[in-house]
């Protein structure tokens, strides 16, 4: 991390120099905020960064639990198209909350692809507490994301043919770890659908299909859940109950939480707000202090 122990300047550094919270690059950017901690000057892009570095230094001079560094991502269809990632850094700390926002198509599913590992950057840095994770190999990668991540998208994706219980045990099948099925009773129980797991998916209602591929997300007991517009096809009353678990489930059980989002009620619930334009994220996110009590 770059330090400027003499500057007096409160304007923009001239090399690289990252916002210790969110992790943006503020190379050349004015309106920059500024503390001094243990004889460091760090920077921050605005003001919510700023107050949650005063409150916890120590934990932002930690390591993130995600950190993005100069992603770039180009899909190639035919032509070489302009890329939807550009050059964007971001920091995920463990146990927070953080609502992805942006237009459509301006990239947001693309990001949490990123974070959950299911695709990889054209170019830039993926750390996993450090750990750089494109120096795995492909079934390492793999294996690391079935147990770490519990994904959850707008459409349920379950599987039709088999029962509900059936669902919820193909991630512990693929991660060789069938002795966990003795939990699966609990994870049903955990989203609401303790009855009911022996039907099929036409059988039972959008809520209740999503409140499974919830079940399946937490089969392996990940340490981070990653919802893609979890409640997007769901009526309002039921979209709100999924996201009362979502949040149980950060709130009571620490489990890191990244939610893309177009529902702002959803977004005024989280600790911090990432908006995606233009291929990056904005400065000055909008934070909720009110959140971080710990797990
Ligand atoms: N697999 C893909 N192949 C080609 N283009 C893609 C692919 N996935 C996404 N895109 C394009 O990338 C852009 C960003 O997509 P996406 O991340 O899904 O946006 P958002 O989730 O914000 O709506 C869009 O223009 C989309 O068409
Ligand atoms: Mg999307």
């Amino acid at each position: 991390m770059a330090s400027h122990p003499h500057s007096r300047e409160p304007s923009a550094p001239a090399h690289a120099v990252y916002d210790p919270v969110c992790g943006m690059n503020l190379a050349g950017m004015g309106d920059l905020r500024e503390k001094e901690h243990g004889g460091t000057s760090y920077y921050f892009c605005g003001d919510g960064c700023f107050e949650r570095f005063e409150d916890e230094p120590e934990r932002f001079l930690g390591v993130p639990l995600i950190k993005l560094r100069n992603i770039s991502k180009r899909y190639v269809a035919g032509v070489v198209e302009a890329p939807v990632l550009r050059g964007l850094d971001l920091n995920i700390w463990e146990g927070d909350f953080v609502a992805v926002i942006g237009a459509s198509g301006s990239g947001k599913s693309t990001l949490l692809n990123m974070l959950g590992l299911l695709d990889l950057p054209t170019s830039g840095d993926i750390f996993y507490k450090g750990k750089n994770i494109a120096l795995l190999k492909e079934d390492e990668r793999a294996a690391f994301r079935s147990t770490t991540f519990g994904f959850v998208f707008q459409q349920y994706n379950l599987i039709p043919w088999l029962t509900a219980y059936e669902n919820a045990l193909v991630p512990l099948i693929f991660a060789g770890r069938r002795e966990q099925e003795r939990e699966l009773a609990g994870r049903f129980r955990e989203v609401g659908l303790g009855e009911r797991t022996h039907h099929r998916p036409f059988e039972l209602s959008g809520g209740e299909q999503q409140r499974v591929a919830l079940a399946r997300a937490l089969a392996n007991d990940p340490s981070v859940i990653l919802g893609d517009e979890p409640t997007g096809n769901l009526d309002s009353a039921t979209g709100h109950l999924i996201l009362e678990k979502l949040i149980g489930l950060n709130r009571e059980r620490g489990k890191t939480l990244i939610i893309v989002t177009h529902d702002s009620s959803i977004a005024e619930q989280a600790n911090e707000i990432i908006t995606i334009q233009d291929g990056r994220t904005l400065r000055d996110h909008h934070i909720h202090k009110k959140r971080f009590t710990g797990a």
